[in-house]
């Protein structure tokens, strides 16, 4: 919004638009009380000469800094023009230098694209890709357009960045805190509202997710591979609003995938998931097929797959029932009813 139109414009209008004004009224020791149809111009005017020179008031300077903060708030919180109905990757080149054979990838809001393809051959790099917002400047010289545009680029070098929560692969904590400490730091920047009970389902999430349990005052340094992938993955369902989830192989940090994978897609979200794993890679409406750093293939989950899937997981079952026996020290036998 101009700054002219800002001093148009009616202080309750203003509020109405911009809710969270209110704190930057009290911060400043404005009371506005009973002022509110008066434009802001009009209420400095209120002052008297005694006030202004008492209180330091710079009416403009002051109109300027509400006009700042009205843009710092709205490129924080996001705002509805941010929805990203749809991610395109345009094709670049493999990694002998190959152009990609196919023309656009659009995916859609709700839909979960799952990334498969031998260790090695570009998957993390294809999420790296998106979570740059590549523009031709990344090895594979991809483009990425959102909502059929290129972005702005605020979305990339912002931190409380909200088009894109990325899982990746590897996460080493270098900050000394400890896990209730780490969720609060979270949580303040996304300006929640009761802070205490979202902070609990965090770590209570994360807890059913990985096996051995943590308590909030456990350091982060000090958690295991799995329990911080579980903890960072209830701290982004829970509290990242962004519409882009990236997760590169929540498979083998020995948490619970199925649940992990469930508690974060909702339908408003674009899921990408780099995988080996055939039980999340079905789970997926479409999987991108990675040969030799370049998109070799896109294909549509099948209703046979669909079924397939359902043995798998049958299987998986059974697997997971072994594993929780291994892993709590019993010897293995035979379980009922399994041939
Ligand atoms: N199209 C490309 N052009 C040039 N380099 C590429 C391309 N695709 C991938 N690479 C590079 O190849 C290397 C391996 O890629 P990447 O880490 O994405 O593999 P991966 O499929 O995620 O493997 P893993 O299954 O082991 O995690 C990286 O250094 C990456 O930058
Ligand atoms: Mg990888």
């Amino acid at each position: 919004m101009e700054k002219t139109e800002i001093a148009n414009r009616k202080i309750s209008e203003l509020l109405t638009e911009f809710p969270f004004l209110t704190a930057f009224f009290n911060d400043n020791g404005l009371e506005i009380e009973g002022k509110e149809e008066l434009t802001l111009p009009e209420y400095f005017a209120t002052f008297d000469e005694d006030e202004i020179e008492n209180r330091a008031i710079d009416a403009e300077n002051l109109i300027f800094q509400i006009g700042e903060f009205i843009e710092q708030m709205i490129a924080f919180l996001g705002k509805d023009e941010d929805i990203v109905m749809t991610v395109t990757i345009l094709p670049g080149t493999d990694k002998s230098g190959n152009a990609e054979r196919f023309d656009e990838l659009v995916i859609k809001q709700g839909e979960i694209i799952c990334i498969v393809g031998p260790t090695g051959s570009g998957k993390s790099r294809l999420l790296g890709d998106i979570e740059w917002v590549a523009q031709s400047d990344t090895p594979t010289l991809r483009k990425i357009l959102i909502n059929n545009d290129v972005p702005d680029k605020k979305w990339r070098f912002s931190s409380s960045d909200k088009l894109v929560a990325q899982l990746s692969q590897n996460m080493n904590f270098v900050m000394d805190l400890s896990v209730y400490e780490f969720v609060e730091l979270h949580a303040e920047s996304r300006l929640v509202e009761n802070k205490e009970i979202i902070i609990k389902r965090i770590i209570d999430k994360a807890n059913d997710l990985a096996g051995e349990k943590f308590s909030p005052d456990t350091p982060i340094t000090s958690l295991s591979g799995g329990q911080s992938r579980a903890l960072m993955i209830a701290d982004t369902a829970i509290l990242s609003k962004s519409p882009i989830i990236l997760i590169d192989e929540i498979e083998n940090a020995g948490i619970d995938r199925k649940r992990a994978l469930r508690l974060l897609i909702s339908e408003d979200k674009i899921v990408l998931m780099a995988t080996h794993d055939p039980i999340l890679a079905l789970m997926g409406n479409k999987r991108i097929v990675i040969k030799n750093g370049g998109i070799h293939k896109i294909i549509e989950t099948t209703d046979q797959e669909r079924t397939i899937l359902s043995t798998l997981e049958d299987m998986d079952k059974i697997l997971l029932a072994y594993r929780t026996k291994l892993r709590s020290g019993e010897i293995i036998e035979k379980i009922e009813g399994q041939g």
